[in-house]
């Protein structure tokens, strides 16, 4: 018998009307786009509006992936939202979004594990999928970080943006699809990259907080750690990899994590420049760029990463 994958039926994308450029940020903030530019690779960010949700933008790139998918809503048995801005505490957005795209009556729920929040929905949606308990999956990451920043605090503040990624997953036995996944969390680093606030202790929303020096260092070994530990369970090499698709902090973080597995950095996927840390969003995000443009092709060996608040992190190889 066939052995049966998840594969990657077709992706999507949503970003805010809003796009400002760090010369518009320093406008209000004390920063300027030589610190942002040098520390970060940052340019851009897109910024919600009030008619834009973490929802709103989660249903607009599943449509996208649907369309690209030429499959319609009705196919859909699982939907998985990746979110650190749900619209509300509950009901989970992916009910919300299942809702709005007429998927109605599989299965839907969310997924907290902040910027490695896509590779934990991933790895869920893969898992079932291979189970045989889901045929037809959204796997979505969808953020509005913009309506948890502290606008006054720089640190923090000129880093993240809003936007929304969405592949389609789909049960297959033709040999591609999801080859390994690997998650790891280590809660003793909660208070490196944390919200000041939560329903069950202020009883309000909270504001982003990070030790971002802090951050990188662990982000530049935990990313490599996993992703030769995911690649050996694979079964591949690093010169096998067509393309990394990683979470996009940091530009240092990425160019780092590519020099310590000896890759060549025309081979990593970087949207950070256009789009800012958009947390669960940032690797569907620059996964869907990546293949409307034309750089992934069918076939190709893919390597998704991130790291995140928790501290999370996590790595999949996947045959596009
Ligand atoms: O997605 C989840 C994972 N998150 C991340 O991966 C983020 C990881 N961390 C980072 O990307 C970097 O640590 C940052 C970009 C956050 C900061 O870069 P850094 O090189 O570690 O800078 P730093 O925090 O050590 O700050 C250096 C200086 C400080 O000034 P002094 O104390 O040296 O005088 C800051 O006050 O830069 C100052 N600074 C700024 N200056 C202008 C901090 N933020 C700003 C700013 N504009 N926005």
């Amino acid at each position: 018998m066939k052995q049966i994958r998840a594969a990657i039926k077709g992706t999507g994308s949503a970003l805010p009307r809003n796009k400002v450029s760090n010369a518009q940020l320093a406008m209000r903030v004390d920063t300027s786009d030589e610190w942002i530019t040098e520390r970060t690779g940052i340019k851009f960010r897109h910024i919600a509006e009030d008619d834009e949700t973490t929802s709103s933008l989660a249903a607009d790139a599943a449509k996208e992936a649907l369309k690209s998918a030429n499959m319609a809503a009705s196919d859909i048995d699982l939907i998985i939202v990746a979110t650190a801005t749900p619209d509300q505490t509950f009901p989970a957005t992916a009910t919300i979004v299942q809702n709005i795209i007429g998927a109605n009556g599989g299965v839907a729920f969310d997924v907290a594990a902040v910027c490695s929040g896509f590779l934990y929905a991933f790895s869920v949606a893969e898992s079932m999928i291979r189970a045989g308990s889901a045929t037809n999956a959204l796997v979505i990451g969808s953020e509005t970080f913009s309506r948890i920043l502290d606008w006054e605090d720089r640190t923090t503040c000129v880093l993240f943006g809003d936007g929304a990624g969405a592949v389609v997953l789909c049960a297959d036995d033709s040999g591609k699809g999801a080859l390994a996944t690997k998650l790891h969390a280590d809660g003793a680093h909660n208070q490196l990259l944390y919200v000041d606030g939560g329903p069950s202790t202020t009883g309000t929303v909270g504001k982003l907080r990070m030790k971002g020096r802090e951050v990188f260092r662990h982000a530049v070994v935990n990313l490599t750690n996993v992703l030769l530990e995911t690649l050996e369970s694979a079964g591949v090499v690093p010169s096998d990899v067509d393309w990394v698709v990683p979470h996009q902090a940091n530009a240092r973080i990425i160019d780092g994590t590519a020099k310590k597995l000896k890759l060549p950095i025309d081979k990593v996927i970087k949207t950070v420049d256009q789009h800012a840390n958009t947390s669960a969003a940032s690797v569907p995000l620059a996964l869907d760029v990546a293949i409307r443009d034309g750089r992934i092709k069918e076939g190709d060996i893919l390597v998704l990463e991130a790291m995140g608040g928790g501290f999370t992190w996590g790595a999949s190889v996947v045959q596009y």
